[in-house]
């Protein structure tokens, strides 16, 4: 075994699995814990949506179809993005994808050379910087500066600093897992005007466009792009509709990048699964009730954790304005992976190590409460002695 291993590429001998997992291979199966680790909630996919995959997959909808998706899933993806974010944003400009991931491994494939890099704004969900490694890439993590109530805020001529000539461009996830942290339009257009005169890519990672506390969407790159500039924005069906094991996704960019996308994804996964497309149309479409509620559930959810969280003397817990997770600070854990499998253990609550995220993410914990409120208000009752 350790000699075919050996015999791998470097980059991929290298890749080190997910500290998520590492926490939650110890806990999975057993049904006193209560799974705090993964970014997904407890509510399966809306009736609705499901119903129409059976459907679509009973009506024949089983061949292979267009590489860049349906027509009328990429025409509806185009209307509800032009409504949401105010432009006109033509179905040309966008192309459906195996899951958000898939988008984000696509991109990397697009851009990074080995040797090139990526400066990524962090805390960051590690995937990213994965995709960026398996391609010889450098990932540079850039962090957000944390402030003393435990949010964070985004200082742009950090993450200018941090290009150099082999940069290809700069990637923001907003809203953002773990933090929670929501980019403003300011800071948009200072990312913006930097990307322009540098001839940078802009990544934005807007699977949790959704969902935010207070408004119908955070603030999106789109509202400020010309089509043809250089962005390329990721989203996903798991995050807004529950359909996280569906694994659709879509990705919009400018026009003329879209024939290569569509080649990529041809050699990749030669395009997404047909009759789940014609139930992300149905998704898009009449899912905005579901996505309300789920939002409003979460909001109750959201404030559950952090009150109780901020009761703690050892915790510094900011209420995230968008995404689904409790990130905090725990004054004296220094091995935030350790800690998570202590929590584990004595708890029965899983949750993922700030490590996972960067090390500028060491110290702290995620908490995943997309979850019904009543639950989470079990778990935080159970963490509070470790806490306190
Ligand atoms: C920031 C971010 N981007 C992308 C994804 C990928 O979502 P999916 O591959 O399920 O579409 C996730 C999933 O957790 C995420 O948190």
């Amino acid at each position: 075994m350790q000699q075919n291993s050996m015999a791998l590429r470097d980059a991929i001998r290298e890749l080190r699995g997910s500290r998520i997992a590492e926490i939650s291979a110890l806990g999975m199966g057993d049904p006193k814990v209560i799974p705090l680790w993964y970014g997904e909630g407890d509510l399966p996919t809306p009736e609705f949506i499901g119903q129409a995959a059976s459907d679509a997959l009973r009506a024949g909808h089983t061949f292979y179809t267009y590489k860049a998706g349906l027509p009328e899933l990429r025409q509806t993806l185009a209307e509800y993005q032009s409504r949401l974010f105010g432009r006109d944003i033509a179905a040309e400009r966008v192309a459906v994808t195996s899951s958000g991931m898939t988008a984000l491994m696509l991109v990397s494939q697009a851009l990074i050379d080995p040797g090139d890099n990526l400066v990524i704004v962090a805390p960051v969900w590690p995937n990213i910087a994965a995709a960026v490694s398996i391609l010889g890439g450098e990932p540079r993590l850039v962090s957000l500066d944390p402030l003393p109530n435990g949010g964070w805020r985004l200082d742009p001529e950090r993450v200018f600093a941090a290009c150099d000539a082999r940069t290809r461009g700069i990637f923001v996830n907003s809203p953002s897992n773990p933090t929670g942290w929501v980019m403003g339009p300011e800071e948009i257009a200072a990312l913006f005007e930097f990307a322009r005169r540098r001839g940078l890519w802009l990544i934005a990672d807007e699977v949790y466009a959704r969902i935010v506390y207070g408004n119908r969407a955070a603030p999106s790159f789109l509202e400020q792009a010309e089509p043809e500039d250089r962005l390329i924005v990721v989203n996903s069906f798991s995050k807004n509709w529950a359909m996280t094991g569906w694994r659709l996704g879509w990705m919009t960019m400018p026009p003329d990048l879209l024939p290569t996308i569509e080649k990529l994804i041809e050699f990749n996964t030669s395009g997404s699964p047909t009759f789940l497309q014609h139930a992300g149309i149905v998704a898009v479409r009449e899912g905005e009730p579901f996505i309300q509620n789920f939002v409003a559930r979460c909001r109750a959810a959201r404030d559950v954790a952090i009150d109780a969280l901020s009761d703690c003397r050892r915790v510094h817990a900011a209420r995230p304005e968008g995404a689904f997770y409790a990130f905090f600070r725990i004054d004296g854990v220094g091995d935030s992976l350790a800690f998570a499998k202590e929590v584990l253990h004595r708890t029965k609550v899983g949750l993922a190590p700030g490590s996972a995220f960067g090390p500028m993410g060491e110290g702290y914990l995620r908490l995943c409460f997309a979850r019904d409120p009543a639950q989470i208000a079990t778990a935080v009752e159970r963490l509070k002695p470790l806490l306190d």
